[in-house]
């Protein structure tokens, strides 16, 4: 198999994005752009001009929201919000999605959309640096991969050149989302706007597997709450397919120090995903099945305070 990568862009169209077009352009590379239904409002001639361009537009709902704190309605309205906003600029439908904060659940997958994750995340809206940006998407690329990036971010306008070399010079065909989980690479001209004949609608994509057809990723760690800390259930085929977490606060759990892996919370009850950041605490609620996407690292995990 050749060696594709995606990248793709979220939170867009912003300010950003013309200059990450303009890049793209002259680079002769397509992108998939995530973007969100009251930015595409506010700037509908950019992505009129990404599609015109060749790039695949995807959903990442109307207001950017945390769908797995809404009900099943909230969730189709915010989904519907966002592929509206798209169609009305551009007359297209998206079809892929990508949850906000990679936060997901039952009810979104039965949604009946694509969930396109990623496997590569290079924190561009953490660290708002150019060079941190590229170092962090080489150090976690394969072949398959796709690399969360964010139009919004400037510093990502300034890596972007630096890492389409890099990544060229690697061996690497980039490509957009479908072509990756779709298509092969001698196919690149054409890009199909409605992808669903090589997505499972429900299904999440994180990372295009070396050999057959696209399934869903299974690095998803799964933590329990044990009494004497969490226990993690990593994919079948790692060396550590169960480790125990210590838990130094009763009830307390510490997360993962792999990057790039899931969790789903299957316990009874609600579990609080929150990070200590000395000054500030960042939370998401995992309700019962809830799953949670992204680089966990530096999270805890506790019960949800009742009531
Ligand atoms: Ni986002």
């Amino acid at each position: 198999m050749a060696r594709c990568v995606a990248l793709t862009f979220d939170d867009g169209p912003s300010p950003v994005t013309p200059r990450l077009l303009d890049t793209l352009a002259a680079a002769h590379v397509r992108a998939t752009f995530f973007v969100v239904g009251r930015q595409v409002r506010a700037r509908p001639e950019v992505v009129r001009r990404a599609l015109a361009e060749g790039h695949v537009l995807g959903n990442h709902t109307g207001s950017h929201a945390r769908l797995t704190a809404l009900d099943a309605d909230q969730i189709r309205q915010e989904i519907t919000a966002g592929a509206e906003a798209v169609h009305r600029a551009t007359g297209v439908r998206p079809t892929l999605l990508r949850p906000p904060f990679g936060a997901f659940s039952a009810t979104v997958r039965q949604a009946g959309h694509p969930l396109v994750l990623w496997d590569t995340d290079t924190l561009d809206w953490q660290s708002k640096d150019a060079a941190e940006t590229v170092r962090r998407a080489l150090d976690r690329v394969g072949p398959g991969s796709v690399v969360l990036m964010h139009d919004t971010e400037p510093s990502t306008a300034d890596a972007l050149p630096e890492l389409i070399g890099r990544l060229r010079g690697a061996g690497y065909t980039l490509v957009t989302v479908p072509q990756l989980f779709g298509l092969s690479a001698a196919s690149v001209p054409s890009v199909p706007l409605s992808p669903s004949t090589h997505f499972t609608n429900g299904a999440d994509y994180r990372r295009r597997p070396a050999t057959g057809v696209p399934t869903p990723h299974p690095n998803t760690v799964t933590w329990r709450h044990r009494p004497d800390g969490c226990s993690a259930r990593f994919p079948d085929g790692c060396p550590d397919a169960e480790v125990l977490v210590p838990s130094p606060v009763p009830g307390v759990c510490y997360p993962t120090d792999r990057p790039g892996f899931a969790l789903r919370n299957e316990t009874v009850g609600e579990v609080e995903l929150y990070r200590d950041t000395g000054c500030t605490v960042r939370a998401a609620t995992l309700h019962p099945g809830d799953e949670q996407y992204g680089d966990l690292r530096g999270f805890l995990l506790r019960p949800a305070p009742a009531g």
